[in-house]
C-alpha cells in the first residue's frame, strides 16, 4: 500500500505534467462567504469591490456592497479580465492558478487598495510575496484553511497596498466540502445573456456543501 508521503509527490508530479490546466473550480459558498467577511473589516463602504474571476458568482453574489459597487470579469462570460481597466478598491476572489503570474502582474496594474485570494499553500511563495512587496503591496492577512476534495491546505492571503497595519495569522478549524457546487459550474464559452445564474438561498447551502467543526 502506497504512503501517503508517495501519495503526496504522485499528485504533485501529476499536477505539474498534466496539459491542460484545470483552471474552473468553484469555491464551496460558505468558504467564499467566510472569506469576504474576513477582508470587510479592512474596507470602507465606498469601497467598489470586483471579481476577476466569476464564473457562477460565488463570491460576486456575497460581496457586501450595492450592485452599482461590483464589477466582474469571467473568460467563459466573454469579458476577459486582461481586458480590463476601470478604478476597483477592492479584489477578493479564487484566481486561476495557471496563470497566476500573468493575474499578479495585472493587479498590479489596477492597483486596488486591497487584493485577497484563495491560494494553496504551495502557490504562495516567498517570491511571490517579495513581488507584491516591490509593488507597494503588504502581506496582511493569512489565513490557513481546508477544502475536503482539493489538493493540501488553502490559504486566504489579503495584501493591502501602501498598509501600516499589522499583519494577523490565523486559521479555520473547519472543513469546506466541495461536493455537488462543481456541478454547477460554467465549463464552456457563453454569451452572459444566456447565463442562467443558479441562486443559492442561504437556507439551501446544505445541498451544495457542509461544514463540520474537528
Ligand atoms: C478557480 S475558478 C474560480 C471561480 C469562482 N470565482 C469561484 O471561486 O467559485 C477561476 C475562474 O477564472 C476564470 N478565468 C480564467 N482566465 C480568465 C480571464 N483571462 N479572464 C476572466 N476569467 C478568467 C475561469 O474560467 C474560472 O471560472
Amino acid at each position: 500500500m502506497p504512503s501517503k508521503a508517495s501519495n503526496f509527490s504522485n499528485k504533485c508530479n501529476d499536477i505539474k505534467n498534466r496539459k491542460k490546466a484545470n483552471d474552473v473550480i468553484l469555491t464551496p459558498p460558505l468558504l467564499a462567504i467566510a472569506h469576504i467577511e474576513y477582508v470587510k473589516p479592512l474596507t470602507r463602504k465606498t469601497y467598489t469591490w470586483f471579481d476577476p474571476f466569476k464564473n457562477t458568482g460565488i463570491y460576486y453574489n456575497n460581496y457586501p456592497v450595492e450592485e452599482k459597487q461590483k464589477k466582474w470579469t469571467e473568460i467563459l462570460l466573454n469579458k476577459d479580465f486582461f481586458e480590463f481597466n476601470e478604478k476597483v478598491d477592492v479584489i477578493v476572489t479564487n484566481p486561476p492558478f495557471s496563470i497566476i503570474n500573468k493575474v499578479f502582474e495585472k493587479f498590479w496594474e489596477l492597483k486596488p487598495k486591497i487584493i485577497s485570494l484563495l491560494i494553496g499553500v504551495l502557490n504562495l511563495t516567498s517570491k511571490r510575496i517579495d513581488d507584491m512587496k516591490q509593488h507597494g503591496y503588504k502581506l496582511v492577512q493569512l489565513k490557513l484553511c481546508c477544502v475536503n476534495e482539493w489538493f493540501g491546505s488553502q490559504y486566504i492571503v489579503t495584501f493591502e497596498r501602501n498598509s501600516k497595519r499589522r499583519q494577523t495569522i490565523d486559521f479555520d478549524r473547519k472543513t469546506y466540502y466541495a461536493r455537488d457546487i462543481q456541478k454547477t459550474a460554467i465549463t464552456k464559452k457563453i454569451e452572459p445573456e444566456n447565463y442562467e445564474p443558479i441562486q443559492i438561498e442561504p437556507d439551501d447551502l446544505s445541498k451544495y456543501d457542509f461544514v463540520e467543526k474537528k
